[in-house]
């Protein structure tokens, strides 16, 4: 049997084609265009989502057999806004998780009804990128917009219903919405009456790996597929690429150096954590984990070699790099504003500490230690909530800097795995779509099966030594800086 994982992303969307002993037979990328119609602003078409996955199963299914496709299911990009009509057609199109136009509503949320309540609602407080204060928005600036809302959903529910039919959500992705109650994995009755929703107009909530119906039969039609094929619901990014590397159950943790930097740890329990430092939301696996999102990883990384010292070597450049923890120069990679744990859109990229005799290769690996402090300050409150990690797994287009992995390494001073598959959210999707069809009994029990660790970065107690003591220095920047960074943005 034959199961296909979505990867819906940003800039494109991502399809795999696994087999049932985990092996991918088949992977074709389509991308798509991102409007930025204001400074700041981010949206996408959901049809242009439609049109290039439908194309894309085509595509990823030419030479397979049809009849043995089962199943499918998705992980999509997180928080976005899509609002339906009472024909179930699109009225907007869908606002972003990387728009940045809701600070007001944000601060009517966290400071006006006031984030004690928000995150006794939810268990998180609200940020410019979740759905919620999007929502405000629409109601604030297009009041006709808003009254013709029957159905509100996120990126990849939308594409399921496109092929199923049925308005469905999962747990991990509404968990970025502020409008569910994660703990209790149902919606809020209060923060609907704070955005002004009715129940009826939010979509059933599954599980990540529960199936929500089948092909409709012209969609199947059109792909050549069976009508039996099951859409399973898929979940957030995050939390499906996590399943991606087998970051399930509890405590297991899961450092992601994509353009955005993420701190994933599963746990077993949910839990509050203190001042909404991390995001605590549902995992696919059928718990939860908490998470912290730094803006810019790879980002910073991509930034510095390709627009600051112009070079597409990154390998080239990183092997002249060779003290690690003895270099006096720090980067903080704010280049597009901090979420996790300063939640300040106002921070920016800084250098410091250069002097005559710094080189090229001290601001290079400064720029990649800085990236680790950032994800130090998420793993730190981990730290707090009593989680004891020794070991992570990495995934990530940095990931595959071997100098980065070390330096990771030293910085948390944990080993760092790497796994068998580099395909961390379209593959989860491809195994919740699996256990969906009943090849597997849970969410764990496929993970272990299928994703194997191939090599360990191991960290060196002197260099971690080394490092605790320049994290010091590092931690104490962003608060010395924080005014600054206010006053050269209003500048
Ligand atoms: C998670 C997050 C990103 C987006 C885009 O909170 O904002 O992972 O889902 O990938």
């Amino acid at each position: 049997m034959l199961y296909i994982g979505v990867d819906l992303g940003t800039s494109s969307v991502k399809l795999l084609l696994m087999d049932e002993a985990g092996d991918i037979k088949s992977i074709v990328t389509r991308e798509y265009p991102l409007f930025f119609p204001h400074p700041g602003w981010s949206e996408q078409n959901p049809e242009d989502w439609y049109t290039n996955l439908m194309d894309g199963i085509k595509e990823l299914t030419k030479d397979c057999d049809k009849s043995s496709v089962e199943g499918i299911s998705f992980s999509g990009q997180m928080h976005g806004m899509v609002i339906l009509d009472e024909m179930d057609n699109v009225i907007r199109p869908a606002i972003l998780w990387n728009d940045g136009r809701t600070q007001e509503e944000c601060d009517y949320l966290n400071n006006e009804i006031g984030v004690d309540k928000i995150s006794a609602y939810t268990g998180n407080m609200a940020l410019t990128g979740f759905t919620a204060p999007k929502l405000l928005w629409v109601k604030k600036h297009e009041p006709d917009n808003f009254a013709k809302i029957n159905k509100v959903m996120l990126p990849k529910d939308y594409i399921a219903y496109m092929l199923s039919g049925i308005h469905c959500t999962d747990v991990s992705d509404a968990s970025g919405m502020l409008l569910l109650d994660v703990k209790n994995k149902c919606w809020s009755k209060e923060m609907l009456d704070i955005i002004g929703l009715k129940e009826e107009q939010l979509a059933h909530v599954y599980e990540s790996f529960e199936v929500v119906g089948n092909l409709k039969a012209e969609v199947a039609k059109e792909l050549g597929l069976s009508e039996n094929v099951k859409v399973i619901a898929g979940g957030g990014d995050q939390a499906v690429a996590a399943v991606g590397t087998g970051t399930v159950g509890h405590g297991m943790c899961n450092v992601s150096l994509g353009t955005s930097g993420v701190v994933f740890i599963a746990s077993k329990e949910y839990a509050e954590v203190e001042k909404n430092a991390l995001h605590v939301f549902a995992h696919a696996d059928g718990k939860y984990h908490f998470m912290g999102v730094m803006l810019s990883a790879a980002a910073s990384n991509k930034w510095w070699m390709d627009e600051i010292i112009g070079t597409k070597e990154y390998g080239k450049e990183q092997a002249a790099v060779s003290k690690l923890g003895e270099n006096n120069v720090y980067f903080l990679p704010y280049l597009m504003g901090e979420r996790t744990p300063h939640n300040n859109p106002d921070a920016r990229g800084t250098f410091i500490g250069m002097t005559m005799d710094t080189s090229r290769s001290d601001m290079t690996q400064a720029v990649l230690e800085g990236v680790a402090f950032a994800l130090r300050d998420s793993f730190e409150i981990t730290k707090k909530l009593g989680v004891d990690i020794e070991r992570i797994r990495i995934n990530g287009g940095g990931a595959k800097s071997p100098l980065w992995c070390k330096i990771i390494a030293n910085v948390l001073n944990v080993k760092v795995d790497k796994i068998n598959s580099e395909e961390g959210p379209a593959f989860g999707a491809a195994i919740l779509a699996a256990v969906g069809c009943g090849k597997y009994s849970n969410v764990e029990e496929a993970a272990g099966k299928l994703i194997k660790v191939i090599e360990t970065t191991e960290q060196d107690p002197e260099v971690v030594a080394l490092y605790n003591k320049k994290y010091d220095v590092f931690k104490d920047l962003y608060p010395t800086l924080k005014t600054m960074y206010s006053r050269i943005v209003q500048a």
